[in-house]
């Protein structure tokens, strides 16, 4: 990625799955939210976050946590093209996350220099991302496209594969995909309800995250 000024190092983990059991996926609508809610989550035990880049505060969202929440390792989602990815690079993002991909993204996130969870929901997908050597994707939308049984059925014939699952999963359902052994860590908003965050109760964020934090225990 020629020209692209990175406000952050690249992350310590090579891997985002070795990153934290559980990664929030933030919808933020307002960046002045980035910095509370990031520090709920560290308090709550959950270091790694995905914000998405659904919403035009987004890139100020991740800018924000890279700069005044060091202990938290901040990630950008809903990644769709190269231009996404050159943004969120430049903002300080530390992994990358997209629910699909194709070629021309798939290069952007391997020139990178971070870990990289394309989404993929398709055994022959899988294959494909382990032809060109990507062994870590996000399962997305888990629970519409399968859920535990689909993933443990991927196990078997791909071992080499290892997922991220995300969409549609709970506090509940999330213990049956941690115990797969080809899942490294689930994603999901769960933890983060509509209601808290506009009422900014980063103290409920922060216990919903020890919740989610505990699963790992
Ligand atoms: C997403 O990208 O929206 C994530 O998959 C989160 O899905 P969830 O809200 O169903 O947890």
């Amino acid at each position: 990625m020629g020209g692209v000024t990175r406000a952050a190092s690249s992350p310590d983990a090579p891997s985002v799955l070795g990153l934290a059991p559980v990664i929030p996926v933030v919808v933020l609508h307002d960046a002045d939210d980035a910095v509370p809610l990031a520090r709920a989550l560290v308090a709550g035990g959950l270091p790694a976050m995905e914000v998405t880049l659904r919403t035009p505060a987004a890139l100020d969202a991740i800018r924000a946590v890279a700069e005044e929440v060091p202990e938290a390792v901040v990630g950008a989602g809903t990644l769709l093209s190269p231009e996404h990815v050159e943004d969120a690079l430049v903002a300080g993002a530390r992994f990358l996350v997209s629910p699909g991909w194709s070629p021309r993204l798939l290069g952007a996130m391997k020139d990178s220099g971070v870990p990289f969870l394309p989404g993929v929901s398709t055994a022959s997908e899988v294959v494909t991302l382990l032809e060109e050597g990507v062994t870590e994707m996000k399962f997305f939308p888990a629970e519409a496209a399968g859920g535990t049984p689909y993933l443990h059925s991927l196990a078997s014939p791909l071992p080499q594969a290892r997922f991220c699952p995300t969409g549609g999963i709970v506090l509940e359902s999330a213990p049956s995909y941690l115990a797969l052994p080809n899942v490294g860590c689930v994603g999901g908003t769960w933890m983060l309800p509509a209601d808290a965050l506009a009422a900014k109760g980063w103290g409920r964020v922060r216990q919903l995250a020890q919740g989610a934090a505990a699963l790992a225990a």
